[in-house]
């Protein structure tokens, strides 16, 4: 299998390439591969030839997005086009990850791929855009919604992850507020870039949610950090009403990993589990 791995300096996308060490992989960063750049993005893919094109790359800085929709949709949904016009042209597969950020939260269970979304920022908007195109239009995809990833390389686009963020604001004596009212599954990429390394040799096309199991809020999530580290921290939890920020969250974004469950391809455990292995992984661990 010949894959081209777009946005090989994310998070993911470092934790991508040793999951997908038996496949040939091409691992293109924004330098030699710049998704906006439609001609240019074509001119390479066709070039390279690859049977899979995973596009790992995002316009993601949430609060950002709302005052650049433009750079949002560009990003998310029109670069998204592109590839599905040039994966369809080779005969290739797209995979391509997209958010627990298309429903809007009202539920109060997990959601499944069969659940409707209902965005609710202007990222949340342009991810599910990207999402219509590829169902609309490629002949062969992954398109895997996610929740809360945290990698060893760090978000790049987000300017470090959460987990980074809180250790740091603890070393520094900050005092921590965190919202306790929003409920996700912090996600490990080493666990999800395993989980899509299982799928992607099948032909089960669709639609996948992709998480660790369980659920939490962010309050929980960095309470555990600050428990399994030994990190001492002033950490208090707060409302999503006290602590403004310009996009709006969904209240509950937990996915069910429903459509891996029917076929019996599940590996995902829990995310306290996994995030002890990150903590190892990074030498925070106690
Ligand atoms: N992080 C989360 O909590 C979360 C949650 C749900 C879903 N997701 C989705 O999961 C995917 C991976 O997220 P991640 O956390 O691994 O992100 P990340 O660490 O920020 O990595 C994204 C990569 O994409 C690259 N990129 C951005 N714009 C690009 C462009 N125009 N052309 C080429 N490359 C570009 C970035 O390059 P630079 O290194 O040059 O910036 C970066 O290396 C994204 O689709 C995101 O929407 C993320």
């Amino acid at each position: 299998m010949k894959i081209a791995l777009l946005g090989a300096n994310g998070q993911l996308g470092r934790d991508l390439q040793p999951a997908l060490s038996m496949s040939d992989v091409t691992a293109l960063t924004r330098n030699e591969l710049d998704v906006t750049d439609s001609a240019g993005s074509r001119a390479v893919l066709m070039d390279l030839r690859p049977n899979v094109i995973l596009n790992t790359t995002a316009y993601h800085r949430v609060d950002d997005c709302e005052s650049r929709p433009e750079m949002a949709f560009q990003v998310n949904a029109l670069a998204v086009l592109n590839l599905v016009r040039i994966a369809n042209d080779l005969d290739a597969v797209l995979v391509h990850i997209s958010t627990d950020y298309v429903f809007d939260g009202n539920a109060r269970q997990p959601y499944t791929e069969s659940s409707q979304p209902f965005p609710l920022s202007v990222y949340a908007n342009s991810k599910l855009a990207g999402e219509f195109l590829i169902r609309a239009i490629s002949r062969k995809y992954f398109l895997i919604r996610t929740c809360g990833l945290y990698g060893v390389a760090g978000s790049h686009g987000k300017g470090g992850n959460f987990v980074e963020t809180m250790i740091a604001k603890a070393k520094r004596g900050e005092s921590i507020r965190v919202v306790n009212d929003q409920v996700i599954t912090p996600t490990y990429t080493v666990d999800l870039a395993h989980q899509i390394a299982r799928v992607l040799p099948t032909t089960h096309y669709g639609l996948y949610h992709m998480t660790n199991e369980g659920q939490c809020t962010w309050y929980e999530f960095a309470r555990a950090i600050f428990e399994l580290s030994g990190i001492d921290a002033n950490l208090t939890p707060t409302t999503s009403e006290l602590y403004k920020v310009p996009a709006t969250r969904p209240r509950y974004s937990v996915l069910e990993n429903a459509r891996l469950k029917e076929l019996g391809l599940n590996q995902m455990r829990h995310w306290r589990d996994a995030l002890e292995a990150y903590l190892k992984e990074k030498s925070f661990g106690r």
